[in-house]
Parts: structure tokens; sequence; C-alpha cells
């Protein structure tokens, strides 16, 4: 039976994965593929501490050049991460006219444009499925199954650690900073939590899906980036009093000539689907003109779920090269020549709802100085609350607003903030509902 030779590179939580997928699952991959995906060597700077796997004698060696430079093998697996050595070596592979397939959603959403197009040149495949949503086939349905689709929107929860935290944060009322270490101490968060809970690593994967959607180049500086440090049980309790429940979305929309493209904490309705995504777990819901909606909802991080993800690129790769065949599907999902310079649209352009919680002093014309000013921008309000005690003497004021501009609420705040009866600065919140439009 036909042999394909793999090379894993880095062998971490999802490199384990992957060793113990094609050692363990190995009938089941044979039994599908009609070949034998063999994991012929494995590179990690650490080959003493025992993984639960069993790997075959000669298999474990320090020195990821020699896989890289082996001959024999077809496909390298990047399961390194990080912008340096593991760029060098999917260069490397590529060079040597390896087919490859990383995980790694940092690298792509910084220089992808510059590997795809190495990886064109050189006529083999950079497969990714692992990089974005874990488990979730999300690349393969954008890149195969809804190739007939003008894609309209995707929204996702895409980074398992933000969203444990806001379901911390909702069901026990729990601080940020308490829920942050409950999912450190679980090993959901990167080794630098920033990544997570600054929304970096879902601008990443939202980063490389907008491209896929749109048929445009990779643009990560140009994703609007705020991520969930401030949200409060105090924010979760009023989003609550008004039907919603707080996500960190990645939200990318067709605007015609321009694309949106951010990622932030959002309200959402309690009838959202997105709003009992709950835990760990991720979910994309994709919006294309013949399909209607679609959702993925699957583990999004984890050993297994994603080392899924990369044996399901391996099968692909393999069954290309037993037809002798590879670039069958262009990286970006559009041939080279289809892709279209589009802009993603400048936050201060984006209309939406929002949330504002003021903290205001509890006296007399403190309210309609705010309003005054939110008025003077084209901001109008569509429901207030206060409630709560006061503490240092002010209480906490909530609006929802209609829809707005984000230049003029960025504006108006400015001057809200620096009231004197205004003693902290205001919480904002964009909200994603269609009935309040
Ligand atoms: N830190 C990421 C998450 C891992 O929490 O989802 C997967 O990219």
């Amino acid at each position: 039976m036909k042999q394909i030779n793999i090379g894993l590179l880095g062998c971490g939580t999802v490199g384990t994965g992957v060793a113990k997928l094609l050692i363990e699952s190995s009938s089941v991959i044979t039994s599908r593929l009609g070949a034998i995906l063999n994991l012929k060597r494995v590179a990690d700077i650490d080959i003493e501490t025992d993984r639960g796997v069993q790997f075959p004698q000669g298999v474990l060696t320090t020195d990821a050049h020699t896989v890289v430079n082996d001959p024999d093998i077809d496909i390298i697996v990047e399961m390194i991460g990080g912008e340096g050595i593991a760029r060098e070596l999917i260069l490397g592979a590529i060079e040597n006219g390896k087919q490859v397939i990383t995980a790694n959603k940092a690298l792509l959403a910084s220089q992808g444009n510059t590997l795809f197009q190495a990886a064109a040149d050189k006529g083999v495949d950079l497969a990714f499925e692992a990089a974005v949503g874990g488990c979730m086939p999300i690349i393969k349905s954008m890149r195969e199954s809804l190739v007939a689709n003008q894609i309209n929107s995707m929204t996702g929860i895409l980074n398992g650690t933000c969203n444990y935290i806001l379901t911390k944060i909702t069901d026990e009322r729990m601080p940020f900073e308490d829920a942050l270490s409950e999912a450190q101490q679980k090993g959901y968060a990167e080794a630098d939590p920033s990544l997570d809970v600054e929304g970096i690593d879902t601008a990443h994967k939202i980063a490389i899906l907008t491209a896929l959607a749109y048929g445009m180049n990779i643009n990560l500086p140009n994703v609007f980036i705020e991520g969930i440090s401030k949200i409060t049980p105090l924010d979760v309790a009023f989003a609550e009093h008004f039907g919603y429940r707080i996500k960190l979305l990645a939200i990318s929309k067709n605007k015609g000539n321009q694309v949106q493209a951010r990622v932030h904490p959002t309200m959402i309705p309690f009838d959202n689907l997105l709003s009992s995504v709950n835990g760990t777990v991720n979910a994309i819901m994709v919006s294309g003109d013949a399909v209607g909606d679609i959702m993925l909802y699957g583990r999004g991080a984890g050993m297994m779920p994603t080392a899924s993800s990369v044996i399901s690129d391996a099968v692909d790769i393999a069954r290309n090269l037993m037809a002798g065949t590879s670039q069958r599907i262009p990286a970006l999902c559009v041939q080279k020549e289809h892709i279209q310079n589009i802009n993603i649209m400048p936050m201060d352009e984006i209309e939406t709802h929002y949330y504002f919680r003021f903290a205001a002093l509890d006296k007399p014309g403190v309210l309609s100085t705010i309003s005054g000013i939110l008025g003077r921008h084209d901001i109008s309000i569509q429901s207030m609350q206060q409630k709560g005690r006061k503490t240092n003497g002010s209480v906490p004021v909530v609006m929802i607003s209609h829809v707005a501009k984000e230049a003029d609420v960025r504006k108006a705040l400015a001057e809200i903030d620096h009231l004197d009866v205004v003693s902290q600065p205001t919480m904002l919140i964009r909200i994603e509902d269609e009935k309040l439009d």
C-alpha cells in the first residue's frame, strides 16, 4: 500500500495530538485514504518527556532542519507556533518542494500572503484548517462547501479562553482577573494571555477568514481589535436587564466595495444562537447569498480537536499527491488573478447601536447634560436605566443608543468624560441586534 511520509515539527499539545492520531487511529485513516500516513520524523527541543505516545524507534529528533531536508518526507506539519523559527522552517520546506500544514494563525495573519505566494510559486500546498476554530471545518467550508456563495457576513466566537472568561463573569459574576486566573490554571490561555484577552488571537482568525470570504489579501493591520479585560459583572447584569449577553465577537461584513472586520465585546440578544455558546466552545455563523445562514460549533482549542483538523489537511494533501496534483484549491479561495484590493472600513465609519455606562454624580441636571452632548453628536437614546447604589458619590447610568456612527460616539464620549460630574471613563459596548434597527 502507498505510504505518505509525514514530518512533524513541534510536539507540544497539538503536535502530540497529531502524533497520537497518526499512530493510534492509523487503521481508520488508512481505510478512508487508501494509503498509509506514516509519521516518519518528529522534531522537538524536548525528546525526553513522556507524552503518552509510543513513537517508533528513531522517529524523534531535536533537529527540525533534518526533518525539513529529509528527501523521503512528503508533508511537513508545523506545530511550533510563533513567527520566528516556524516561518523559516515553513519556507525551507516549501523550498524543498514539500507540502506543508500549519495551525499557526499568528504567522498566517501577519505573513500569510507571502507564504501562500511562496507555496504557489513552488507548486505545493500550504494547508491551515487548524489555524481557525480548532476542530470546526471552517476553512474547508469557506474554500469548498460555500464556493457557490457570495459571503454576506461572518460572526464568530473564535477564542475559547475569552469565551470561558465571559461565561464565568456571566454565570458566577466573577471579576475578570479571577476568571482569567482560572482559565490559565486550566491551560486554556495562550502562553501570553494578552493574545487571548486583548482580542489579538481572534483578530488573527477573522483576518484570515475575511480574506477567504471576500477574495482579498489578508489585512491584519486594519482589523479593529478591542479585548475583554474591561468587562465587569455590572455590565453583564445591565446587559441581561436589556435582554443581551456579552460575547467577544469577530464580525466581518461585506459592504460592497468595502468590508468590515472587527473584534470587540458585543451585546447580542438572548435569542441569537451565539449567546448560548458557552465555556471554551467556539462557533461561527456564516451568511451566504445561496445558503442563508449556516453555523459551525465545536471545540476551538485543545489537543485532539485541533489535531483532528490537522489530519483532515493531511488526508486532503495525501489524496492530491496520490492523484499527482497540488494547488487544486487556491489558498485564499479565489484564483490569484481574482484577488481584489478591498479596503477594510475604518472603525470611525462603522454604524451600530451602543451601550454606554456613565459613572455620573447623582444630582439634578447631570442626565440632561450628558444627553445634550449625545444629541449634539447625532446620538439618539433608545432606552435608559439608572440603578444601584452610589460608589464614591456616583451612580451607574446606562443608555442604549439608536444607530450611531462610531466617530460621533468617540467625540461625544471624549466630551462627556471631561465633565466634572463624570467620575470614570464611560464604558462602551457595541450591540448587534437587528430588532433595534
Ligand atoms: N488560545 C486559543 C483559544 C487557542 O483560547 O481559543 C486556539 O487558538
